[in-house]
């Protein structure tokens, strides 16, 4: 007699991770009004001031908590729609302007914030630390000089699920296959410092086609993803789509938690131009892979939702390091001076697809056979 393995489900996690955290594109948050965003725990109130900066304070008044999202924009600062008390970027209070004196001195949390590829990102720490610049993510080669087509941005909120049910997915080779209707011919994770990296090359599964008799032979993904942090990864996408045609994606998978049990999934895709593929038809791509990834993401997302939490996965040769990725995780959850060697130091492993490719081929033939000429 084995005893039966019980599933340990872990505790409520009671902080949120330090490091910097996607809020959206930075544009759409410079349309004159201050935005309200929920996230960590609380509201933060979003303005750009009179030189486009972008600023970032605690969504309630230090007054008497009134929203600062449904106040206005007033020259630098943003004005509570309460008793119209002004808070600057820098959260201090600027002006009281009923009051014979303001109080200067009164601030309220001011969040450190930058842009990088077009969009907004927030530091998040719950000591309170001053962001490390080389912890900031990277810049899209090319992006800055206009050489990708704008973002194609979407969100969902995910109810129900912690966020490290999305960092898992960086490690999990098997569920492209079953999820993503992909076989990954190969994959390999590195995780060094803040970042974690997942090389995957893949194809498409001709049983999920549409029309798989119009995909070509050659038809291959090398993808390139990192996380930088815990909450946003840029994946670059090379597709091989037809010979000598293979185009550059860029996409960003990002989240930020709004709570213990849910987080703010967001992903943008933008298209390199490229001789054969102008601007105007860059951008279509874009759009039209914006959906498709959309597509993917929410079959991730019915998992999360029904799931368990799981701190003891049980595991096999062909899954990937689920432990220690998220011991590499865990260092955004733990004080700064709490972080240890096994967190940050370099790990690689390979997981050996070709015994899983096997077996799956046989499945995607079955089922093609077992397909109606013209049926999906
Ligand atoms: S609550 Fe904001 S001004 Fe009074
Ligand atoms: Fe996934």
């Amino acid at each position: 007699m084995t005893d039966v393995r019980e599933i340990d489900t872990g505790s409520v996690m009671t902080r949120f991770a330090r490091g910097w955290h996607c809020l959206g594109l930075a544009d759409a948050f410079r349309d004159g009004r201050p935005h309200g965003v929920d996230a960590f725990g609380t509201m933060l109130v979003v303005f750009a001031d009179t030189g486009g900066s972008l600023r970032v304070l605690d969504g309630y008044c230090r007054h008497m908590g009134g929203n600062l999202a449904q106040g206005e924009i007033k020259g630098d600062e943003v004005a509570c729609p309460f008793h119209d008390w002004r808070w600057g970027g820098d959260g201090r209070c600027k002006l009281v302007p009923y009051a014979k004196r303001t109080p200067r001195m009164a601030r309220t949390r001011a969040w450190p914030t930058t842009e990088v590829n077009g969009q907004l990102l927030v530091w998040h720490d719950p000591e309170r630390s001053s962001p490390p610049t080389e912890l900031i993510p990277p810049t899209i080669a090319g992006y800055d000089e206009g050489r990708w087509s704008p973002w194609q941005w979407s969100s969902i909120l995910i109810e129900g699920a912690h966020c490290r049910e999305i960092v898992d997915n960086n490690v999990d080779m098997a569920h492209f296959f079953y999820i993503h209707h992909a076989y990954p011919t190969y994959f390999k994770n590195v995780i060094e410092g803040h970042t974690a990296s997942q090389f995957m090359e893949s194809k498409p599964r001709p049983d999920f086609t549409a029309n798989p008799e119009k995909l070509w032979d050659g038809t291959y993904l090398r993808s390139e993803a990192t996380y930088f942090g815990p909450a946003y990864m840029i994946n670059w996408l090379h597709n091989d789509l037809a010979p000598d045609f293979t185009v550059e994606v860029a996409l960003i998978n990002c989240h930020y938690p709004v709570s213990h049990n849910s987080f703010m999934l967001q992903w943008g895709v933008a298209v390199q131009e490229m001789p054969g593929l102008p601007a105007d038809k860059a951008a279509k791509l874009a759009a039209a892979m914006n959906r498709s990834f959309g597509e993917g993401f929410l079959e991730d997302v019915e998992i999360w939702k029904n799931k368990s939490p799981i701190e003891n996965p049980l595991l096999t040769e062909e899954d990937g390091p689920v432990y220690q990725h998220r011991r590499w995780y865990q260092q955004f959850y733990v004080d700064a001076a709490d972080v240890t060697a096994d967190m940050t130091g370099r790990y690689e492993q390979e997981v050996d697809t070709t015994h899983a490719n096997d077996l799956w081929q046989q499945e995607v033939e079955r089922n093609m056979a077992a397909r109606k000429p013209g049926s999906v």
